[in-house]
């Protein structure tokens, strides 16, 4: 079946980056109108009533889904909201690690940056070498960076730039054994790859509705294990705290009660949930997986370099990362983008130009056929400065 139809993606355009901010199929963008108009038909019983019960629905949903308890879990719009309630709120002194790797997203290494700063704490960004070999060269490279001075470590389930799985159930196991507190940003990982947060046991995790949900944007989490979450104050002050009638707990009270706000996209979970179940989104990521892995080194053949890891589904999702010989990403980002009407990022990480194709389920094999051809054009037509 393809699902092209679903999405309200633009026709113009071949769409090669899910990864970024995902994309939303009518159904669920339509459930998501739905309740933000029985808002406004009623904004009073909805925001004492309606919305709270659909909430806490969308909670248990949402819970279920990903194996962990409604009430260790808020809503938040964004990873980035959840892991500033995190960072803020964590005990650093002077001469303290944040044990960290060196594929972290942008956003997150300054979070953590910025905190660590205010501490006199350091952000230690480990380096992991890549291509990628193994998952046991994986964990040997990241403990390289652990020392007695580290107090946490955050990794990233799935990575942004690098497309990588990590290993993140055996760095927790390690992690806790040594007493370290763990903090997982799993932003690209709901719906993408299976998720157990009662297995993975991280202390923290943050995750996107957003992206391989499907849900529309400013739908995500922050799940927090019981035994820490008193340690977060809340980002916002608010009715939360010191709240006239307290909640189940500090931890909803703190992080949910936020003012006046518009959290319809946190009701869409059902929908988005229904969605899969209506169109077997198993069988549909699945085929999206396989395309990954079979035109992965198809795609590194054209400028010779890559993959940067096996070509296996141990390291790799509905994305994969190509290493670039080239010296300006906006060069070839810009040509794709206004010659060949393909939407795909094409950035920078350390020096190295890497392009990421995501595949969903609106990309056919014809795309990245497309995708080839056009990157093979483009190299043939000499006009982008590559590295001597
Ligand atoms: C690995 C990773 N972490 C976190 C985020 C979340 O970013 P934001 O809070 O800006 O939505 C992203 C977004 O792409 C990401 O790829």
């Amino acid at each position: 079946m393809n699902v092209r139809q679903d999405f309200l993606l633009n026709p113009e355009y071949t769409h090669l980056n899910h990864g970024s901010f995902g994309a939303c199929p009518k159904s669920i963008f339509e459930d998501y109108q739905k309740w933000q108009l029985a808002l406004e038909r009623d904004p009073v019983d909805f925001f004492v009533n309606k919305g709270n019960e659909q909430l806490e629905r969308s909670k248990e949903a949402m819970a279920k889904f990903m194996g962990c308890e409604a009430d260790n879990l808020v809503f938040t719009m964004n990873p980035s909201y959840a892991i500033n309630i995190v960072a803020k709120s964590l005990v650093m002194k002077p001469g303290d690690e944040i044990l960290s790797t060196n594929h972290e997203y942008g956003a997150m290494d300054r979070i953590w940056k910025y905190y660590c700063e205010k501490a006199g704490a350091r952000y230690i960004q480990q380096e992991i070498p890549i291509p990628l070999k193994s998952k046991e060269e994986f964990i040997a490279s990241f403990w390289k960076g652990y020392s007695k001075h580290t107090k946490a470590i955050f990794i990233s389930q799935i990575t942004s730039m690098t497309a990588l799985i990590f290993p993140v159930k055996e760095i927790c196991q390690r992690a806790k054994e040594l007493g370290l507190l763990t903090i997982v940003d799993g932003a690209h990982v709901p719906g993408h790859i299976p998720l157990n947060l009662s297995e993975l046991d991280a202390d923290i995790y943050t995750g996107a509705c957003h992206k391989w949900m499907l849900t529309p944007k400013g739908c995500s989490f922050l799940y927090a294990h019981p035994s820490i979450q008193n340690n977060f104050d809340p980002l916002l002050i608010s009715w939360g705290y010191d709240a006239d009638v307290p909640g189940k707990s500090k931890f909803l009270d703190y992080h949910q009660l936020q003012g006046t706000r518009d959290y319809s996209a946190f009701l869409t979970i059902p929908a988005a949930l229904e969605f899969f179940r209506s169109r077997n989104w198993e069988r549909v990521k699945r085929n999206a997986r396989q395309m990954i892995l079979d035109n992965y080194q198809r795609l590194c053949d054209i400028f010779g370099d890559g993959p940067i890891c096996p070509v296996t589904d141990e390291f790799l999702g509905q994305m994969c990362s190509v290493p670039l010989p080239i010296a300006d990403p906006m060069e070839l980002k810009v040509i794709l983008f206004d010659e060949y009407k393909i939407e795909i990022p094409v950035f920078k990480m350390h020096d190295q130009v890497f392009i990421r194709l995501s595949t969903q389920g609106y990309v056919t094999q014809t795309d990245v056929d497309y995708l080839v051809t056009a990157l093979t054009e483009i190299r043939d037509s000499g006009r982008l400065t590559m590295l001597s």
